[in-house]
């Protein structure tokens, strides 16, 4: 498939992408020390993981080899625009050219980072690029209903609850629902200051990478 070959050659997968409090960059190899610890805490692991306890170090290295280095998924690190610190990751996987679509996943491993608003301009930078720049039609992810500043995280960049499984998951001695979420062009465009961004930088919508691959 034209758009997977794509995916391989990478020659849409940009750089680096700049916020104005955080800048997502390519991943380097030597941001496995970073993985390492982020999924080996288990509070990140109780908050996204569907096995009890977080990952072993095989499998954290095999995950970062997979997601953060590999040609199947998009994945950006994300660091402190200021400081250039390193404190997550985040990333589309599942890239799909027929159906323009994608799975988002994003991970602030640096507990002292959570609750600054990193997370929501990760997202909203990885929306724009995904709409804008590659032309997908839609975003998905899931999230377990206890991860509340996820959610709230999530809502912020425009995501709706479209589905629930319920009680799909244990924890704290409890069943929990998992939401689906998603997000489409058209809700992207209608977002408050959808505008500006077009007027600014003086970009059309939205006929991306993946439109014109398809020759949709
Ligand atoms: C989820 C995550 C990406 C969010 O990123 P973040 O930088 O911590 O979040 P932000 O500061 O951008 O936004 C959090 C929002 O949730 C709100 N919030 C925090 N705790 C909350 C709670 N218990 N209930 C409701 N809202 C809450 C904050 O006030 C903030 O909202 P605001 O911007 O309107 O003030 C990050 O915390 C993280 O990676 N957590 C660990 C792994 C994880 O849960 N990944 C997601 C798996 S689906």
């Amino acid at each position: 498939m034209v758009y997977r070959a794509r995916v391989a050659d990478r020659s849409w997968f940009p750089t680096s992408i700049e916020g104005q409090s955080v800048v997502l960059r390519r991943h380097i190899p030597e941001n496995l020390a970073a993985f390492r610890r982020w999924y080996a805490d288990p509070e990140i692991a109780r908050l996204a993981r569907y096995q009890e306890g977080p990952m072993q170090v095989e499998e954290i290295d095999r995950f970062f080899q997979s997601r953060a280095m590999g040609q199947e998924s998009l994945a950006m690190a994300v660091h402190v625009r200021e400081t250039g610190r390193l404190i997550g990751t985040c990333a589309f996987s599942q890239l799909d050219g027929d159906n323009g679509s994608a799975l988002f996943h994003i991970t602030i491993g640096e507990h002292d980072a959570w609750g600054h608003g990193f997370g929501t301009e990760a997202t909203e930078l990885m929306l724009e690029h995904a709409f804008r720049v590659l032309g997908l039609h839609r975003v998905a992810l899931s999230v377990f209903e206890f991860n509340e500043r996820a959610i709230h995280a999530y809502r912020t960049c425009g995501f709706l609850t479209e589905g629930r499984s319920r009680e799909a998951i244990w924890r704290d001695g409890r069943w929990w629902d998992e939401l689906q979420m998603s997000i489409l062009e058209s809700d992207w465009r209608k977002r408050p200051g959808a505008l500006d961004v077009a007027v600014a930088d003086g970009t059309q919508p939205r006929r991306g990478i993946a439109a014109r691959l398809l020759g949709r």
